[in-house]
């Protein structure tokens, strides 16, 4: 029996920040951002978004095409969590109007947990064929203005449906893994940006990245040549051409850059989206490339601190009358564009906090955080 992939939707958030505004701002040259890092734009949160209304929105679109009946649960990754305790697959649960006997938590590592719950959704999918289980990831990378990570923030939402005999992708039995301890990239409870050793995290990601190939390759005795595009997770696009380089030197193999080219469009223009950043690789791919059919996909998954996996998936023959290219093109489009002082203003005012607040309605997104009372957050359909 086949299981994977069946349909997916995405989405992003109101605002956007061109890099060539931030590199003038900040008196550099525009190609160290277009070039370097190979990232043109991110996309930035209006008050009234978070990761909650931007997995909603993703997932409305996605389930319009279902029967929601057929779901069990929902499997929520995100590492820019909005509670400590409550997960946000339980308010996506209320604003979808799913049935109370549908299961919602929410998973966490880094930029990896995304493909945990991709995992443990097809494994609960062999087990019961008839179920669907909706995956969700949906995450705002901010980190602290006037620092290193600063081009490299984004938000925006994948929403996938897995179930048997998908229509898009088979994800194929037997991942490599690395997990090693490094304070690369982390979090603590009591900060509302990440803590970053830059050097060090790209030398985890090729590390870890590598040590997840060879793994897979020993147990699957897979060779390179078996895999037809490489879809990496993209903190920046470029990332994903340094782990080429450096997966064709550990092999001793020539990896040509056309494996991965047509799968770093939308996360140019959107950012890191961390866990989502992944299956927007993916979305890119089917997006740009309609000879796919039959051909095998090869899955790196990174999240700091650090876990890795890699995986394969097989493209479905009639994956072309699923995919909706126009509805990405349109998130990207309707995208407000930000000055420099708006942005740093919007930066400015966010505020990981629990007390009151309540916002102004921003967006057309079906979805919004309306604002804080008695410490709980509350979010409307509009
Ligand atoms: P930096 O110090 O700002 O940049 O840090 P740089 O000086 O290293 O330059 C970047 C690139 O631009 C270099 O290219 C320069 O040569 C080039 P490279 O040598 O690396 O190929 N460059 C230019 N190119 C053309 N024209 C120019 C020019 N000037 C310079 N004029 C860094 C870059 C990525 C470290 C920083 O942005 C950062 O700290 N980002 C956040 C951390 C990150 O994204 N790490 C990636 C791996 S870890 C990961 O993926 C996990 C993560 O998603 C989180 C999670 O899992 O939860 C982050």
């Amino acid at each position: 029996m086949k299981i994977g992939i069946h349909d997916l939707e995405v989405a992003t958030s109101h605002y956007v920040l061109d890099l060539d505004t931030l590199a003038e701002h900040q008196g550099i040259d525009p190609n160290k951002y277009r070039l370097g890092l190979g990232q043109d734009a991110f996309s930035m949160p209006a008050p009234d978004e978070d990761i909650v209304t931007m997995a909603a929105e993703a997932a409305q679109k996605l389930l319009a095409r279902h029967d929601v009946g057929q779901v069990r649960q929902v499997l929520f990754a995100t590492e820019s969590s909005v509670d400590q305790s409550k997960a946000a697959g339980v308010y996506l649960h209320e604003l979808l109007g799913l049935p109370a006997n549908v299961r919602s938590i929410e998973l966490k590592q880094a930029c990896y947990s995304g493909t945990a719950a991709l995992q443990m959704a097809v494994n609960a999918v062999a087990r019961n064929p008839e179920e669907q289980i909706l995956v969700i990831t949906s995450d705002v990378a901010r980190y602290a203005l006037d620092t290193g990570g600063e081009p490299t923030q984004g938000a925006g939402a994948v929403a996938m449906l897995i179930s048997a005999d998908p229509h898009l992708v088979e994800i194929e039995p037997g991942s490599g893994f690395h997990t090693s301890d490094v304070n690369d990239f982390w979090r603590p409870n009591d900060s509302t940006t990440p803590f970053v050793d830059g050097q060090l995290s790209l030398d985890a990601y090729l590390n870890a990245t590598t040590s997840a190939w060879d793994d897979l390759a020993a147990r699957r005795a897979l060779h390179l040549e078996d895999i037809d595009k490489f879809l990496h997770h993209q903190p920046f696009t470029k990332m994903a051409r340094k782990q080429l380089v450096a997966l064709g030197e550990h092999t001793g193999t020539q990896l040509s850059e056309d494996l991965i080219e047509e799968s770093m469009s939308y996360n140019r223009a959107l950012g890191n989206t961390y866990t989502a950043s992944l299956y927007f690789a993916l979305t890119a791919q089917l997006h740009s490339n309609d000879q796919l059919a039959g051909k095998r996909l090869g899955f790196f998954s990174y999240g700091s601190g650090a876990v890795a996996e890699f995986f394969t998936g097989v493209v479905q023959e009639h994956y072309r009358d699923h995919i909706y290219p126009d509805h990405v093109a349109q998130q990207l489009q309707d995208r407000v564009a930000l000055s420099y002082d708006e942005y740093r203003g919007l930066h400015q005012a966010y505020a990981a906090t629990s007390q009151t607040f309540s916002t102004q309605p921003t967006t057309n997104a079906p979805f919004r955080l309306s604002g804080v009372t008695e410490h709980q957050r509350r979010y409307e359909a509009q």
